[in-house]
């Protein structure tokens, strides 16, 4: 074998012991419904239905609703790098198998999300591998940083990484009211299912570890939220506030588009509202625990931009 290879294999010096007992119940529970609750992407969602169903859509419509379902697909397959990384840290930190279990299951749960979505823009005319803009291309690696993730505890960096679960619910549960195409909704009620429980593990690990949290390390997990907010979800991942102008105009008006047919979208300023609702539970979600999340400027209170104002 080369020797570099060897270099960047990491060794696991003891990979004993192997925790079999179970410690946190409701985790276990958890997983036990994600088995019960298993889907396929494949089979599950009448891909040939759809396909009928949207042929007669205009070019124009049919062209942003495959650039919005893309950009779905790129954003659940940007969490999968963050499981495998959770993952690996869960084995080599010897946690208990219902941890280990759940992240596999997060794995396996965010790559169907994105195999759902990326089998709706195939049917809109066209899954796109990559994005279009030079900009954009930056940000969906910037959605995950592993340096910043090591700087939290584990259960600590998962439950922030469950905050954006909750955020990104909020907004797909309007995406699923917008869809009028019957299969474009039963692919966004079960992404929502396993979504549901995602949010919910936030919830179990915020209970139970949130309290041992020293006052800095929450002011660290509050800032961290904020920033990665700000830096790259309102930059074309969550809603379009943060874009360059031209690239947040091109976008604003293929997300409109798309919604107005009932792709299962939503329009730019209706996100930011979602957001702001969210924001404000979490806040109260984590309030209990002294967790401060700062104001988001460029959408919360005086700072607020429109999204669709002309500059
Ligand atoms: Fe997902
Ligand atoms: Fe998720």
């Amino acid at each position: 074998m080369d020797a570099s290879m060897l270099e960047e294999t990491v060794q696991n010096p003891n990979p004993y012991p192997v925790v079999a007992e179970k410690q946190y119940d409701d985790i276990w529970q958890l997983c036990q419904q994600a088995r019960d609750l298993a889907w396929d992407a494949a089979r599950d969602v009448d891909w040939a239905a759809l396909k009928t169903e949207v042929a007669e859509l205009p070019q124009e419509v049919r062209e942003a609703g495959a650039e919005w379902w893309s950009l779905r697909a790129w954003m659940e397959h940007g969490a999968t790098p963050y499981g495998c990384e959770r993952l690996r840290q869960a084995i080599y930190e010897h946690l208990p198998f219902e941890i280990k279990q759940h992240v596999a299951n997060f794995i396996m749960e965010e790559l169907r999300h994105h195999e759902a979505s990326f089998r709706i823009a195939d049917c809109l005319g066209g899954y796109q591998p990559k994005p279009k803009s030079d900009y954009f291309q930056m940000i969906i690696p910037r959605f995950h940083v592993e340096k910043e993730e090591r700087e939290m505890s584990f259960y600590a960096g998962m439950a922030v990484n469950t905050l954006f679960e909750q955020l990104s619910g909020e907004l797909l549960t309007a995406r699923y009211k917008n869809a009028r195409y019957g299969q474009i909704r039963k692919a966004c009620e079960l992404i929502l299912r396993d979504e549901a429980r995602h949010v919910q593990f936030g919830r179990i690990l915020m209970r139970r570890f949130f309290e041992q949290l020293s006052a800095e390390e929450k002011e660290m997990l509050g800032a961290k939220f904020a920033k990665k907010l700000r830096g790259s979800l309102l930059n074309g991942v969550y809603a379009v506030v943060n874009l360059p102008a031209d690239e947040r105009k091109r976008a604003a008006r293929a997300r409109s588009l798309a919604a107005d047919y009932g792709l299962g979208a939503t329009h730019p300023d209706e996100e930011v509202d979602i957001i702001v609702k969210a924001l404000k539970q979490i806040r109260a979600d984590v309030a209990p625990y002294d967790v401060p999340i700062p104001v988001i400027e460029e959408i919360e209170g005086d700072g607020r931009k429109s999204v669709l104002a002309a500059e």
